[in-house]
């Protein structure tokens, strides 16, 4: 009977040890240096920028990085990006053609689409370009030509806000410096501006051409009183 009990005895003090022995394996150690290593107390943040061109996204960089790093809070995945900014537009007006850049958000964003809209016209998507692109060409402008361009993003919950495309006046895609749109002014070939330069030149000559016909005919049908009075002594001689 005693015996018995302290074989029972015995057997729960082996397991309890067992068990707290359990607690404290190597894993459970490298379970928490993985976790101290991705927690953002590492403070390095990393080589992440999102407006260049080609940019990886930042948990990538994070995967692939010899040292941990920190990456930027990105909006929710099961939400709508928020809309990119648009940067620099470079025109090429000779060719019709502009180099547009962008930025992304701060959210998860699958591909970028470009919307350009002239005037009245209804707007034409160019793209889908992947995530990592922050920069691309439109072609075909109007020389002379005034668009409205925005950058949308799109990820599986949807697309990111466009200013104008429910209800608001076109004037207000182009409002704010640091939004998704701005207005694209295409300015006129340099032919055409040496055509219009020459065609004022010539309309200027015409004009003065006509202005001395004319000033030369009213004297002609008036007289010149110099004229007539020099035509009065001749005849008086
Ligand atoms: C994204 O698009 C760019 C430009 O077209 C291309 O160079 C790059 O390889 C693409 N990246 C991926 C991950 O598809």
């Amino acid at each position: 009977m005693l015996d018995s009990l302290s074989l029972l005895w015995l057997v729960a003090m082996t397991t309890s040890l067992v068990s707290k022995a359990q607690i404290l394996t190597p894993q459970d150690y490298e379970e928490e240096d993985a976790e101290s290593v991705t927690t953002p107390s590492a403070a390095v943040l990393c080589d992440y920028d999102r407006c260049r061109h080609l940019q990886v996204s930042c948990v990538e960089l994070q995967k692939v990085g010899p040292v941990a790093c920190m990456c930027p809070g990105l909006s929710r995945e099961d939400q709508q990006p928020d809309p990119p900014r648009l940067g620099e537009v470079h025109i090429v007006a000779e060719e019709g053609r502009a180099t547009v850049h962008w930025c992304a958000p701060f959210s998860p964003v699958n591909h970028y689409w470009l919307l350009l809209r002239e005037s009245n016209g209804a707007p034409q998507k160019t793209g889908p370009f992947n995530a990592t692109v922050r920069r691309a060409e439109l072609n075909g402008l109007k020389t002379g030509g005034t668009y409205v361009l925005c950058v949308v993003a799109t990820n599986d919950a949807g697309e990111s806000h466009v200013p104008g495309a429910d209800g608001e006046g076109p004037e207000n895609w182009a409002g704010s410096s640091f939004g998704p749109c701005g207005k694209l002014i295409v300015p006129p070939r340099p032919a055409t501006l040496v055509h219009a330069a020459v065609g004022v030149g010539t309309a200027l000559a015409l004009l003065s051409c006509a202005a001395l016909v004319w000033h030369f005919c009213l004297r002609e049908r008036w007289g010149c009183p110099r004229r007539q009075s020099r035509a009065q002594a001749s005849e008086g001689l």
